[in-house]
């Protein structure tokens, strides 16, 4: 897979993906929205990757929001459809079979937060900086911030953020548990890495049920998603990695699973 505004390295069992603008701070225009969803595309297929860290090129920027020069061209009509598209690729990670961690090293900004927001683990540099300043533009989030982030922090302080367009840093995106950890940038990779060898050690099979598990949360009651966590922990028990993991404890072993 070779792209224009992508790079992509392989480590373990994990695909690191980097938005590759690094001049233009990462900026999201078309191109690499429709790379992201090749890309992930693809990583979705690819059964020797267990686990995508997505992260920035350069030392300032994840995603310093959608390209500005693109924005300024849509009409009503044309940026519904630029809005739609852009959540379905956001959606496409989020509802991804493996987990995808963003690495988020420098600016994450509108469409560069909902980016990160899509993702399942967030972990985040001393230098990172998160904000939806769309206001300032005239503008709202169009990339699903409105509801991602309402549902992961506290609302009033969602509100706050989308209607002030304030720059808050890592430390603050921590307390309000945006980001799950914050690492000084040389070592953010080192331990987005670390975390995904963590989660590719497990039974991939039981990762994914977990993952699906989790994710439904937002789209149906609590009783149903009681209903359906239930059903997926009987399908877990139906595994050989069940049947390894449970007798690897017992015979004071690590297990070794085989993801079926
Ligand atoms: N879209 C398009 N280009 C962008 C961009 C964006 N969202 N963010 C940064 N860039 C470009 C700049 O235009 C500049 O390009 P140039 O060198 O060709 O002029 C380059 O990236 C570097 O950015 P610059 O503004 O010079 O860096 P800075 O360190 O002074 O400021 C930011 C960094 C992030 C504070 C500033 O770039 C910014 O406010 N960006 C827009 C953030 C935003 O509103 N995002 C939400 C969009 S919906």
């Amino acid at each position: 897979m070779s792209y224009q505004t992508l790079k992509l390295e392989f480590y373990n069992k994990t695909a690191i993906v980097f938005i590759n603008r690094p001049d233009k701070l990462n900026a999201l225009n078309s191109l690499v929205m429709s790379e992201l969803k090749h890309c992930f595309t693809e990583l979705k297929k690819n059964e020797d990757i267990y686990v995508v860290i997505l992260t920035g090129s350069g030392e300032k920027a994840f995603v310093a929001g959608a390209d500005i020069a693109e924005l300024n061209n849509l009409n009503m009509i044309a940026a519904k459809e630029y809005s739609e598209k852009g959540q379905e690729v956001l959606d496409f990670i989020e509802n991804m079979n493996k987990p995808v961690i963003a690495a988020v090293n420098g600016f994450a900004l509108g469409g560069g937060c909902e980016l990160a927001l899509s993702c399942h683990i967030r972990l985040a540099s001393e230098n990172a900086k998160f904000g939806q300043p769309e206001v300032n533009l005239g503008l709202i989030p169009g990339y699903g911030g409105t509801q991602r982030l309402t549902r992961l922090i506290n609302s009033g302080r969602a509100m706050e953020l989308i209607l002030t367009g304030d720059i808050i840093d890592a430390s603050e995106a921590l307390r309000l548990g945006l980001v799950n950890k914050v690492y000084p940038l040389t070592d953010l990779l080192n331990n987005a890495k670390e975390l995904a060898d963590k989660v590719a050690s497990k039974s991939q099979y039981a990762v994914k049920q977990a993952m699906k598990a989790v994710n439904i949360c937002d789209e149906v009651s609590r009783s149903e998603g009681l209903k359906y966590e239930a059903s997926l922990f009987s399908l877990c028990c139906g595994t050989d990695d069940f049947k390894e993991g449970t007798k690897a404890f017992l015979e004071k072993r690590k297990p070794v699973f085989k993801n079926i």
